[in-house]
This record gives C-alpha cells, structure tokens and sequence, in this order.
C-alpha cells in the first residue's frame, strides 16, 4: 500500500512583505501550522507528501513585474520564502513533490525546486507532477514540457499501470466560479485520462474550498481544500492495487489559541496619510512604532476600506498592489500584520470588480476577524477614527477607545491600546 499525504495552497509569507487581500489566508501564519501539520505527517507516516502549488503568495507586483515597486526586495523574499518551505519538506524525513501554483514565482520556484524529479516510483505506483501555468485570461493550459510529459505518460498505459496525477489547476468536477478553476483543455485531459488503460488518481488544488473526487472511466479526480484557511484540511490517500483507493480528509482545527489578544487597526487616519498620489497608500513617518507596539500585544490585523479616495478607482489587483507596497515600506526591522482585511461600508455592493467572498462588510469587522482567528469578541479592540466603525465593534462586545481627532498621534494610538 502507499500513502499519500495530500496538502496544497500554503499561501505562505514570511520575508515577503504583506498579506493576500483574502483575510482568511492566513499566510503569516504558515510556518507554526506548517510545524503542526508536521506532527499529523509523522502520525500518518506517508510514503510520499504532495504539495499541489500556491506554496507562496507572491505579491502582484513582482507577478506581473509591475514597474514602480521595489521588484529586487520582492524576488529576494521569494527565494527566502521557497527555502523556508523546501527545509520544512526536508525535516519531515520523506519523499516529497511540489509543483507551482498561479500565486508562485516561475523564475525563484525553478531556482529552489527546479532540479526535482517529477516522477517518482513507490512499488508498482508512478507519480507524475505536472508544472502547469495559467496563460491568457487566467486560464491554466497544459502545454510545452507538461504537456510532452503528459503525452508520454498517457502512451505508455497498460492494463497495469497505477498512477497519481499531480497538478495545482481542476480537471473535473465542475465549479462554477468568476475566476477560471478548470484548466483551458480540461476536457481533453478528463477525456484522455478516463481513456487511457489503467488506473489513475489526479490530485489538484487552486480551489480553496476544496472539491469531492468524483469518477471519469479510469481516473478518479478532484481538488483539496486550500490549507492556509481555517480549518486548515489536508487529504491522506491510501492506494493498492486491486482496491478501491481509499481518502480520508481532516483538520489541524483552530488556528490560535482562544484567549489571544487581537487588534484591529483601521488604516486611514492612523497609519497613513491623508490621500495624495492616487492609489498609493503613503504610511505616516511613525508607522513602523504603531505596528511594532501593537504587534507585540497579540495578534494585528490592520483593517483597510475598498472605499478610500487611494483605492476607489482601482481594480481588485490594484488595490493589492497598493497594499503590498504600503506593507513593504514597513522598517526591515519591525514586524508585519497578521492579517488584511479590506472592506465595503454597509449597504455597498462589491460589484464585478470585487471577488465578493474576500470583502467584509463594515459591520463584520469585528465579528468576522474574531470567528476567523477563533478569538472571543471581548479579547479584541478596535482602533478608528470613525465613530460608527467605533459603535459597531461595541456592539459587537469589542472594546473601541474614542482616538479624539481626525489623525491621532502614534502614542496615542498605543496608549489607547493599553501599552
Ligand atoms: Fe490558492
Ligand atoms: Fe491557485
């Protein structure tokens, strides 16, 4: 029998400045849940773990090599970043294959994982990675060297042959979704592996929620829940031939320990200045000490409305390029938040631009930060300038100190915090 220890969208950021306009991606938080998640691997001691891409969230800006933005720092924090997760794979003392996802670096992913073997042999089972990536439209295709490979395997089937398909992109089932889960040629793959003789199980992720496995002819398929978000699910396949495969799905469970104090700072007014340059967010000269002290409190998130004069205009993309930037002007020596969360005042639409689930709306902030990081209402403050931001988060059972004033001084901001 082999097993495989399924795992994919990590999401992680660590040297890369910043957080994934998703609230729920926990990308900073990767590394003590990685740590976690090496416990279950060792309970379940398997022959191979498979991590089905998205392994960092590169910022957009060096993605789409975005000019204006210090595109060096970030290929750094990249490289830094894929070292950190290749030595997690390493201490688990396994057989391990990765693949990139649309949220990785091509050119740093190569550096650090390039020279892996994307086919490894466990008895009688094959395992093929496939190094997709999306094209035009956002839309992955299986062309070039992945697509050679795939020819390959797909002629060399016999009756015997018992393989695990290994790719980020959905091949089936069906998910209906504004952003392209499907590969471009999905139905020529479904149609191919269904087809082809033998038996095969293809592993994906991209889609963070996660799909059943769902049987085509020969070949039984479908994707993982995305584990940087709560409850951060991983799948354990257990494969021999003759029988059926058998799956099991299950849960590191709570991010955070429950009495973990979490602030919650709104942006405008208390770490960036009145809107100047469209779609820049200019951080005050001392934002690098507000985030430092609250920082060290417990967890921060720092709370960013769609609806500012930096941002309105912009694209969904946009807005996390401003983002990312703001994050990245943080001192090298302060820490980063914890957590993004961008959202919509009451009433508004997220409208076409929006990826509807990412946004909150301005009378969750408190509840939906506090269920996402498993912490009670009570354990969290809120700081604003905005008194109905303020009464809402009291309502909600959050503490929200009156700031006084427009543009509040820093000291201010951490004495209202408690330090
Ligand atoms: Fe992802
Ligand atoms: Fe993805």
């Amino acid at each position: 029998m082999t097993t495989i220890f399924h795992v994919t969208d990590l999401h992680l950021r660590q040297a890369l400045p910043g957080h994934n306009g998703h609230v729920h991606r926990l990308s900073r938080h990767m590394p003590s849940l990685l740590a976690k998640l090496a416990e279950r691997i060792e309970a379940v001691a398997p022959d191979l773990v498979a991590v089905t891409g998205d392994l960092l969230d590169v910022p957009h800006a060096l993605l789409d090599r975005e000019p204006g933005y210090d595109l060096r720092a970030l290929t750094q924090g990249a490289l830094a970043d894929y070292w950190l997760v290749r030595r997690w794979l390493e201490s688990l003392g396994r057989p391990w294959m990765v693949l990139p996802g649309n949220h990785d670096h091509g050119p740093t992913f190569d550096v650090v994982f390039g020279s892996e073997p994307v086919t490894r042999h466990f008895g009688p089972l094959a395992v093929h990675a496939f190094h997709d990536w999306e094209q035009a439209g956002n839309q992955a295709l299986r062309i070039g060297t992945p697509r050679r490979h795939f020819e390959q395997v797909i002629a060399a089937a016999t009756e015997e042959t018992d393989e695990v398909h290994l790719q980020h992109f959905l091949v089936r089932p069906h998910v209906d979704y504004h952003y392209p889960l499907l590969y471009g040629d999905a139905d020529d793959i479904a149609r191919r592996v269904a087809e082809a003789p033998g038996r095969r199980l293809l592993l994906s992720g991209h889609w963070h929620e996660g799909t059943p496995m769902v049987q085509l002819g020969n070949a039984l398929m479908g994707g993982c829940p995305a584990f940087c978000e709560p409850p951060h699910r991983y799948r354990v396949f257990r494969i021999e031939p003759g029988q059926p495969v058998a799956m099991q799905e299950e849960e590191l469970g709570a991010s955070f320990s429950p009495d973990t104090r979490l602030t919650i700072l709104d942006r405008p007014g208390l770490l960036t200045l009145p809107p100047g340059t469209a779609s820049r967010l200019t951080p005050r000269p001392d934002m690098g000490r507000i985030v430092a002290g609250l920082a060290g409190m417990g967890h921060l998130a720092i709370a960013s409305p769609w609806h500012a004069p930096e941002t309105d205009a912009a694209t969904w993309r946009g807005v996390q390029y401003a983002h990312d930037a703001f994050f990245q002007d943080l001192p090298a020596n302060v820490g980063q938040a914890d957590a993004l969360c961008i959202y919509l005042p009451q009433g508004e639409q997220p409208g076409r631009r929006l990826p509807a689930e990412a946004i909150t709306r301005e009378p969750e902030l408190v509840p939906r930060l506090a269920a996402l990081f498993g912490i009670a209402p009570a354990e969290v403050t809120l700081l604003t300038t905005d008194p109905a931001r303020r009464a809402a988060a009291v309502a909600a059972g959050a503490a929200s100190p009156d700031l006084g004033g427009p543009m509040p001084d820093g000291e201010a901001i951490l004495a209202a915090a408690g330090l």
